[in-house]
């Protein structure tokens, strides 16, 4: 499974980086504003320290203008993966520029059918969100697991892609699912990471081997 970051910080792209498990990063507009710099500044500067698939939204909410920014997005990197929300609009412009050979993330799915739709539109990627499903009393896991089946019943070249990931459980699920990439906030990345035991292990060891006064030459 591959791990994007979901994120806008550069400062937290760059740290997980750094070791060696990132595949591709996730944006959308809330994490741009959250971020507070500009919208192609940021992106370029996440295209350069990332070689992968790099997320970037588009904001109109009309097929034609969907496409005009998705153009102008897929223009600043080769990186970039322009993303578009499930709406019927959203997935006009899916097909357009999947025909033009860019590739889309349609994100907001919520149910299997706008995966399939998404899919036969030519989306590289799905992104269905787990976490706000959650929220709402359904286990967020159902859709992942449908979709994985249905993608692989027709053979579809389109990825599931775990989006609104909110613990470690999550990751987890995701990887049990079969899905093809899990976004992740980095916070929730480096909790994942973390066991006590490994730490009190590690000071066991390294204390055991003070006591041998050697130096490895
Ligand atoms: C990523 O592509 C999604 O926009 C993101 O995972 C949504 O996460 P949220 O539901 O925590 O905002």
């Amino acid at each position: 499974m591959k791990f994007f970051l979901d994120t806008a910080e550069v400062k937290e792209i760059r740290e997980a980086a750094s070791w060696g498990i990132v595949d591709g990063v996730t944006t959308n507009p809330s994490l741009i504003a959250k971020s507070g710099r500009p919208y192609a500044e940021v992106l370029r500067e996440i295209c350069e320290l990332i070689d992968g698939p790099v997320s970037a939204e588009v904001v109109a909410t009309e097929a034609a203008a969907m496409l005009e920014e998705g153009l102008k997005l897929a223009k600043l990197h080769k990186n970039i993966v322009v993303k578009c929300p499930v709406t019927i609009d959203g997935l006009k412009a899916t097909s357009a520029l999947s025909r033009r050979g860019i590739r889309v993330n349609v994100t907001l799915i919520f149910n299997p059918l706008q995966g399939l739709a998404a899919a036969k539109c030519g989306a590289a990627f799905l992104s269905p969100f787990v976490g706000r499903l959650d929220d709402i009393g359904h286990d967020g896991f159902e859709i992942i697991a449908q979709l994985v089946r249905i993608i692989s019943n027709y053979s579809l070249p389109s990825q599931v892609l775990v989006a609104s990931i909110r613990s470690p459980g999550h990751l987890l699920r995701a990887a049990e699912s079969g899905a093809h990439v899990a976004t992740i906030p980095f916070a929730i990345l480096k909790q994942s990471l973390h066991h006590p035991l490994t730490e009190i292990g590690l000071e066991k060891f390294l204390a055991d081997w003070r006591a041998t006064h050697q130096k490895i030459e």
